[in-house]
């Protein structure tokens, strides 16, 4: 995983920055049940997304001292250092859990731990929000670079902590239904083929370490011949999910 703590203070530019918060805290409002009050933001980094949330009462909780400094500025009073494997809120004590790209960083115990905690926290009734498949997610809108890029990426990446089908088993067994679906743009954040390249060459991307470097030759190769070298493709799109506990 990242050093989120080394990685703070460039988070927020680098992600899409406001407008892939507010298109995630859309996404959030449209999956929220209006009835919800208190809201946990499980993982909520530099909280530029916690701080969008409508809700009446939002905190936000996160592992890295540098992230959670960002968030407390924001949301003063609000925000705790803690991990999802361990919550510290009580049982039953909250309407919502949300959680914005995180179960793809975890492994498998660990995020189906973090599942685990989100059930526990939730009042009967609560609702889960989580994002899944966050790492397709480049991938899901059809372009010249997804073609090239997505079946060379397939070979080279274990079952995701954060695969629908997974999360949806597993939050199966916790007693949590399935709710409700939508997505949100990951604004801003759509790579040129040239860019494509550099990321694949300097294996900035957790497959590109898993593979040969012929493998990487042909691929960027490839992206080099695409058309509009510095034009950005379509921007991600983040599958986001919700559960009700029953
Ligand atoms: C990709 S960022 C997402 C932040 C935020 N949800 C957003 O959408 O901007 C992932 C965050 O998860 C946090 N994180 C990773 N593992 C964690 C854990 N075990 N407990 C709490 N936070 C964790 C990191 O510190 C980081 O802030």
């Amino acid at each position: 995983m990242l050093n989120y703590d080394a990685e703070a203070s460039t988070y927020d530019r680098t992600r899409g920055g406001d407008a892939r918060a507010a298109s995630a805290a859309a996404a959030i409002t449209r999956l929220l049940p209006s009835r919800a009050t208190l809201v946990a933001d499980l993982a909520c980094g530099t909280g530029i997304v916690t701080a969008r949330v409508a809700a009446p009462r939002v905190v936000g909780i996160d592992l890295s001292h540098g992230m959670a400094r960002l968030a407390a500025a924001r949301l003063p009073g609000r925000i705790a250092l803690g991990d999802v494997t361990a919550v510290p809120l009580a049982d039953g004590s909250v309407d919502a859990v949300v959680m914005i790209w995180l179960l793809h960083l975890l492994d498998h115990t660990a995020s189906a731990r973090a599942l685990s905690e989100a059930a526990r926290v939730l009042r009967p009734g609560g609702t889960l929000l989580t994002t899944v498949d966050k790492d397709a997610a480049y991938y899901v809108t059809p372009s010249d670079v997804a073609d090239l890029i997505a079946p060379v990426r397939a070979r080279h990446v274990p079952p995701p902590s954060d695969a629908h089908d997974r999360v949806t088993d597993l939050a199966t067994a916790l007693g949590l239904s399935p709710a409700g679906r939508t997505t949100f743009p990951g604004d801003g954040q759509g790579h040129s083929p040239r860019g494509w390249a550099e990321l694949i060459l300097t294996r900035r991307l957790p497959w590109t370490k898993r593979a040969d470097p012929g493998t990487l030759t042909a691929l960027t190769t490839g992206l080099h011949t695409l058309p509009d070298q510095d034009r950005p493709r379509p921007d991600p799109v983040y599958p986001l999910v919700s559960f009700t506990k029953g």
